[in-house]
This record gives structure tokens, C-alpha cells and sequence, in this order.
């Protein structure tokens, strides 16, 4: 299965409430994949009541349909960020169960 797409929000609230101002953190654990794609979003992906916000979804085999993102907020704590970094780095959701951590950050799931 390949490794995950993460999508961090660039709206103007999840910018101002990232604790990586960077984003170091999660392009460190993408690198460190051999698939894993990070994106910024030129704007606010919606839920700012959870911001900031970060979706993450398996990524789909060629020719393959779209697939479920799910959607983590508030990532507030820098630890937060390095449960999410783990994940990644782990395979993301095709690969592991979401970190006992994020469990309460898990706020709905996208198809
Ligand atoms: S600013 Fe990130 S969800 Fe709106």
C-alpha cells in the first residue's frame, strides 16, 4: 500500500495556531518515506473550529477511486505533531491504526 498524502491547511487561522510554524516537523517525516506526499492548501479547508487542521488519507493505487482523508484538529501540542510525523512515517492510515494520542483529535472522516 503506498504511503500516505497529508494535507496541512494554509488558511489564515490554522497558520496563526500551528505550533511548527515551518512545518518541519511533518516534511522531516515525509522525507523519510519512500512515497508519502505533503501538501499545503492555498486556503482554509473548512473546519477552522478545529484549526489547525491537518487531512490525511491513503493514497490510491493507480486507477484507482478516491479514498477516505481523515481529519485531525486541533493540532495545537508540538507533540501532537510528532504522533502525526509517527504515523506517517509508519504508513499512515492504510498502513496503522491512528496513534492513541490523535484518537481525540480524529474529527470525521472525508470520502
Ligand atoms: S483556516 Fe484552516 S480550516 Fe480554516
Amino acid at each position: 500500500m503506498p504511503d500516505p498524502v497529508v494535507v496541512t491547511c494554509g488558511g489564515r487561522r490554522c497558520v496563526a495556531l500551528r505550533p511548527d510554524a515551518s512545518g518541519e516537523t511533518l516534511r522531516a517525516a515525509v522525507r523519510e518515506t519512500s512515497g508519502a506526499v505533503l501538501i499545503r492548501s492555498q486556503g482554509c479547508l473548512g473546519p477552522c473550529v478545529w484549526a489547525p487542521v491537518a487531512l490525511v488519507a491513503p493514497r490510491s493505487e493507480p486507477g484507482g477511486g478516491p479514498l477516505a482523508a481523515t481529519v485531525l484538529g486541533p493540532l495545537h501540542r508540538q507533540a501532537d505533531l510528532h504522533s502525526l510525523a509517527d504515523w506517517v512515517r509508519d504508513g499512515g492510515p492504510a498502513a496503522a491504526p491512528l496513534p492513541a494520542p490523535l484518537r481525540d483529535l480524529q474529527r470525521r472522516d472525508l470520502t
